[in-house]
């Protein structure tokens, strides 16, 4: 997991208040500790509508240019070519994946899940317009994967960003989710470990993206 400053404690108190007092906040989440960090360098992590607007002006649009919309594409052909009804993105951020995917496939289910309530908005304002989206609220690790019967699972950059347990944990819940036949998708830098394997799944493909600058792994159920 990439390690930023933790988010100053001058800060830090009024931060979560207004994350608790978000509409998106689900009453029962908790912020855990190793999430409170400057995120990206942003000085508010993921804990605010400015650092959602960041993350998404500035590391998806800029520091990630080029690389989305090959990953988005790829998965909506993954997804297509399987006839995927039921998706869920695994920390799906602002919700740019979420949206592509919506769209190119209008009658599959498409969930995104986050534990940023700000990151959880601004992904719900982008998809207005497609009813077959929704997002919930929950901290992955310790919350697991409230959708049952998925056909695939995606997390992009987000294994990476996990510390090294909870990355299994959310790895295992997500196989927890899988319907028949159903697989997860995850795709991260090359340089990020991969999450420690769920005894439920095998990796079943391994392949680069971009050149080798991004990874996506397949994982299926035993
Ligand atoms: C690096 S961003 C990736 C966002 C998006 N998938 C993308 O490709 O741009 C990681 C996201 O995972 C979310 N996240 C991190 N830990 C999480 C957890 N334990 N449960 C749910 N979401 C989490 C963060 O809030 C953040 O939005």
């Amino acid at each position: 997991m990439p390690s930023y400053p933790p988010i100053k404690d001058s800060r830090l108190p009024g931060l979560l208040r207004s994350a608790r007092e978000m509409p998106w906040a689900h009453r029962s989440v908790e912020f855990p500790h190793w999430y409170l960090q400057q995120w990206h360098f942003h000085r508010d992590g993921y804990l605010s509508r400015a650092a959602a607007r960041w993350y998404d002006l500035l590391i998806d649009r800029l520091y990630n240019a080029g690389q989305a919309k090959v990953v988005h594409r790829t998965l909506a052909r993954e997804a297509q070519r399987r006839g995927t009804r039921r998706i869920v993105d695994l920390g799906c951020g602002p919700g740019n994946l979420v949206e592509s995917l919506g769209a190119s496939l209008p009658e599959a289910e498409i969930t995104g899940i986050d534990l940023s309530p700000f990151m959880l908005e601004r992904a719900n304002g982008r998809v207005a317009s497609l009813p077959n989206v929704r997002f919930e609220h929950r901290d992955l690790i310790s919350g697991g994967s409230p959708v049952r019967d998925v056909d695939m699972a995606v997390a992009v950059h987000l294994f990476g960003h996990l510390p090294r347990d909870g990355a299994g944990a959310v790895l295992q819940a997500a196989a927890g989710a899988l319907g028949e036949g159903g697989v997860v998708l995850s795709v991260d830098h090359a340089w990020h470990r991969p999450p420690p394997l769920s005894s439920a799944l095998v990796l079943w493909k391994r392949r680069p993206v971009l050149c080798g600058l991004l990874l996506l792994r397949e994982y299926r159920l035993r």
